[in-house]
């Protein structure tokens, strides 16, 4: 980690390296945070922050569902992450609000404790996402399960969730893929381990729903918005297994992937092993859009 600009540590910028919270820090023993993941583009006209008002929306449902009395309003955090972007100087980079139960009292119940919120933001990179932008990625069905609403809220980004997502991204890398998917408790696809996913079958474009288990991504719905200004459609419905191994392509949508072509599945080819053209096609429209070449999507960026 380059260490970069500086970090807004409950309103307050402080030099990067001086960001550090104690060690007896609820979140640290029991995992009560949550999170946000957004990008920032090095667009024509200026660095944007792409969605940003959608990121602040669900950072406070996040909170919502794990009770956090949150000290900033929304209007404060989106100016926090603006400052903090500016101070970094990047042109382009990796946004990360933070909302976590602090130092204070040490117990499983967090609610004694204040809640903190940080702002980081590091020089984007791609790294994990590079399969599947150029080539197409090989990706693994999980052994492990992925968590569902009866256990944990799933429409909170939250840091609990993430140790599912991590056993299952660990597990696909060991066995030489690049990605996990997670299926649900009753064997329906959910989503990757920090993406969401679409197939196409005979020209549709299907997605699984919510209710599968996958968070509500913004760049799913950007997806889909674009499809459909694009005078497309697509359709949500729960998928089998069977559904991908089928399907003419397959990609998966994430802050970090962006739009991420899936070649592989398991041991078999999907379509003809290469990126498909709605695919590409798409990954073309998103990239417009968040570089802002597409007029009607310039509502989704916050020039800074
Ligand atoms: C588990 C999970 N699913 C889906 C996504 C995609 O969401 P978004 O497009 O908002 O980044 C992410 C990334 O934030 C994620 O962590």
């Amino acid at each position: 980690m380059k260490e970069v600009g500086e970090i807004w540590m409950n309103g307050t910028l402080v030099p990067f390296k001086d960001a550090k919270v104690h060690v007896l820090t609820h979140a640290l023993h029991y995992s009560t945070s949550v999170f946000e993941g957004i990008r920032c583009y090095n667009t024509p006209g200026g660095p944007a922050i792409f969605r940003l008002s959608e990121h602040v929306d669900r950072f406070y449902k996040s909170a919502k569902l794990y009770s956090m009395k949150m000290r900033f309003t929304k209007s404060k955090v989106t100016e926090g992450i603006i400052k903090t972007v500016k101070a970094s100087r990047h042109k382009e980079c990796y946004i990360r609000p933070l909302a976590y139960y602090g130092y204070g009292a040490m117990g499983l119940t967090p609610t004694q404790n204040k809640v903190d919120v940080s702002i980081s933001c590091w020089e984007w990179k791609m790294g994990e996402s590079r399969a599947g932008k150029f080539s197409g990625a090989k990706c693994k069905v999980s052994s492990w399960v992925k968590i569902d609403s009866r256990s944990q809220p799933m429409q909170a980004k939250a840091a609990s969730n993430y140790a599912n997502a991590a056993l299952a991204r660990m597990e696909a890398l060991d066995n030489g893929y690049d990605e996990a998917i997670m299926l649900n408790s009753h064997g329906k696809i959910a989503e990757g381990s920090a993406e969401n996913i679409f197939i196409v079958k005979d020209g549709m474009i299907q997605t699984p729903p919510l209710s599968a288990g996958g968070l509500e991504g913004i760049t799913r719905d950007s997806i889909i918005q674009i499809v459909e200004e694009n005078g497309g459609l697509v359709t949500e419905g729960d998928l089998e297994r069977d559904d991908l191994y089928a399907a003419d392509e397959i990609f998966m949508t994430g802050t970090a992937a962006e739009v991420k072509s899936v070649t592989q599945i398991d041991k078999v080819k999907i379509g003809n092993g290469r990126m498909g053209s709605v695919t590409r096609a798409l990954q073309k429209s998103f990239s417009d859009a968040v570089m802002g070449k597409d007029e009607r999507f310039l509502p989704w960026l916050t020039f800074i």
